[in-house]
């Protein structure tokens, strides 16, 4: 059955009618054209389809677009400040947090909503907190350091 939603996206607001059982991540990369967000397993077991819904970090391949009515939402594409990449975004960069990228925008919103919370992660909490995140190139040390990197500028 088709159901009328309205939600934001990225601080705009987005009427769709969708059917019910359209998952948010085809609805967000197939209908809405937002591929940042990526299809790894499908399944809510790599974390490389993570977006932001009611500033909670989310797998968008378990959830259902007709639960979206109202929903505030980001995804990889509203991370950035402006014109500015954000310290995360930045901090990958620098720190090489990324080979192939196919997992990037899963950590960088979950590593987002990480920083949210807690303004100085210590190696074992950020581990922790991207212990849902799958990569397959670049291996941890990198993407940890970057997190640790991104907090400190996030802290001045
Ligand atoms: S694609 Fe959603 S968790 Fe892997
Ligand atoms: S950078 Fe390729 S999967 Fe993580």
């Amino acid at each position: 059955m088709n159901k009328p939603i309205q939600f934001t996206l990225n601080g705009k607001s987005v009427s769709r009618t969708v059917p019910n059982h359209r998952l948010l991540l085809d609805l967000l990369r197939d209908e809405i054209g937002m591929t940042g967000t990526k299809e790894g397993c499908g399944t809510g077991d790599c974390g490389a389809c993570t977006v932001s819904v009611n500033g909670k970090p989310v797998n968008s391949c378990l959830i259902l677009s007709g639960e979206l009515d109202g929903a505030d939402i980001t995804t990889i594409e509203g991370l950035k400040i402006g014109p500015e990449l954000h310290p995360i975004q930045q901090a990958f960069v620098q720190d090489g947090g990324a080979q192939c990228g196919y997992c990037t925008p899963g950590m960088l919103m979950m590593s987002k909503a990480l920083l949210d919370g807690n303004k100085n992660p210590t190696d074992e909490e950020i581990r922790y907190a991207l212990s849902g995140n799958l990569c397959r190139c670049t291996g941890y040390a990198k993407i940890v350091q970057a997190v640790k990197d991104a907090a400190a500028i996030m802290r001045k």
